[in-house]
């Protein structure tokens, strides 16, 4: 078993030392935030991911955490898990990868520094050359990126599709795999700049797939196809696959809207114009309001209107509201002169623009409703349509944001029904 160092106590380094931890590993997670060192020193996960809070408490014995970057030095692996936040122009910001590199203290033997953020293509090379006039010629280097989605995220460490090991030599390559010995998974071993453009490109890729989905869903309303069945129909062929093919509200969250603009940026910053991924960005941005032109189909003008938007974070069981739908939602409604209440069983909603009212319960935020978008498809908004809020609206509409309910259910239960890009409202409006 090894002793593993993680820089940044973030959601990445602090899964990635959970997990590693879980497997054996003694594993000292260094942050320079000391409420956040001093939070999860007395058990408290500074934010909400499946399981993560049993594996820290389960393997507080392998575990601490440490302000002091000295008590990493005598680690065999060095991850960086810090955040690289898009800059003004798009492109990834390295400074806290460079601060990680300008921070490593004295280190004995041969440790290998991994990188686990998404980076760039050509960071290695970079970070490689910096190493080297730092006079840490000593120190190897490795690209390991991190798939994890969020929700899933300590599933997807410990039974992962894959795992991508992107190193100049073999014998540090061998050393990041054997970290993951227990671990049942392919292993890709590929060079550096390799090893960075997969993380880049199987992002890019799912966001191709639901923006081509969204495109076709939109095509279905257009012409009265259900895009729920066209994606089934789709996805059972085994060279396409049943996944990352739900029409929605669009993707966001902390990685597909920054990492889409980070590879375009780094594509074009190389002379090359990546029309595909500009598109997939644009319809997204568009997708997201697709919603208000749904409303004002079925309510006409929105000033004055209430309108209940159910799901903040941007995807179920995360309080996560980085680049969430509702966010857009919200600040489109307001400025039609809606009133907008906002209701999210984790998310407090903090980062909607001022002037949203949160709500404590679905009851409340839909009474007296003109709508109620599901925005997000947290399981609870399964039994939306009930006699209870069919009494509490004011007009029973559900915009289904996520295509989540049954039509026929809730048209049943006496709700006119939206989905994304379903026939029901054509068909409604075909009786009417
Ligand atoms: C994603 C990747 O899955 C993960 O591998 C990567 O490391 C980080 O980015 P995450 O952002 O946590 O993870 O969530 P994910 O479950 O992938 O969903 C991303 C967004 O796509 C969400 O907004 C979700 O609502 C949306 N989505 C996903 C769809 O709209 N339709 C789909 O079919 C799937």
């Amino acid at each position: 078993m090894a002793k593993v160092g993680i820089f940044g106590a973030g959601w990445v380094g602090v899964v990635t030392g959970a997990c590693f931890a879980e497997l054996g590993h003694t594993v000292v997670i260094r942050d320079i935030v000391p409420e956040k060192v001093d939070a999860l020193r007395s058990g408290v996960v500074p934010f909400h991911e499946t399981d993560v809070q049993e594996l820290l408490t389960g393997n507080a014995g392998r575990l601490t955490f440490t302000l002091d970057v000295a008590d990493i030095a005598d680690c065999e692996f060095l991850f960086v898990c810090v955040d690289t936040p898009p800059t003004q122009s798009g492109d990834a910001d390295l400074s806290r990868v460079w601060s990680v590199v300008d921070q490593l203290p004295a280190l004995a033997g041969r440790p290998v520094l991994v990188m686990k953020s998404t980076v760039p293509v050509g960071t290695g090379d970079k970070i490689r050359h910096g190493l080297d006039q730092r006079g840490l010629e000593h120190v190897a280097y490795a690209s390991n990126p991190e798939f994890l989605a969020e929700g899933n995220a300590v599933r997807d460490f410990m039974q992962p599709d894959r795992i991508v090991i992107g190193a100049d030599d073999g014998e540090t390559a061998d050393g990041v795999a054997s970290l993951y010995e227990s671990i049942d998974a392919p292993i890709v071993r590929c060079d550096v700049n390799s090893a960075e453009m997969v993380k880049l490109a199987a992002n890019a890729f799912l966001m191709t797939r639901i923006s081509f989905i969204n495109e076709i869903a939109n095509v279905c309303e257009a012409t009265g196809a259900d895009v729920v069945k066209v994606a089934e129909g789709v996805g059972l062929d085994h060279r396409l696959g049943p996944h990352f093919l739900r029409a929605g509200l669009g993707y966001g969250g902390s990685c597909f809207p920054k990492d889409s603009l980070a590879l375009k940026q780094l594509a074009s910053n190389s002379g090359y114009h990546f029309q595909l991924l500009a598109a997939v960005i644009e319809v997204n941005e568009l997708q997201k309001r697709r919603v208000i032109g749904k409303l004002k189909q079925r309510l006409g003008n929105l000033q004055g209107k209430t309108v209940a938007l159910l799901g903040l974070a941007f995807k179920p069981n995360t309080d996560d509201m980085r680049e969430a739908p509702s966010i857009v939602l919200a600040s489109r409604l307001l400025a039609e002169g809606a009133a907008v209440r906002g209701w999210d069983p984790v998310a407090d909603g903090t980062k909607l623009p001022e002037g949203v009212t949160i709500c404590g319960s679905v009851l409340e935020a839909v009474t007296g409703a003109d709508a109620a978008v599901i925005v997000t498809e947290w399981a609870e908004l399964r039994e939306l349509a009930t006699s209870d809020v069919r009494v509490a609206v004011r007009n029973p509409l559900i915009v289904d944001g996520r295509n989540l309910l049954n039509p026929d259910d809730v048209g049943r239960a006496g709700f006119a029904y939206e989905g994304i890009g379903r026939p029901a409202a054509s068909r409604e409006l075909e009786r009417a």
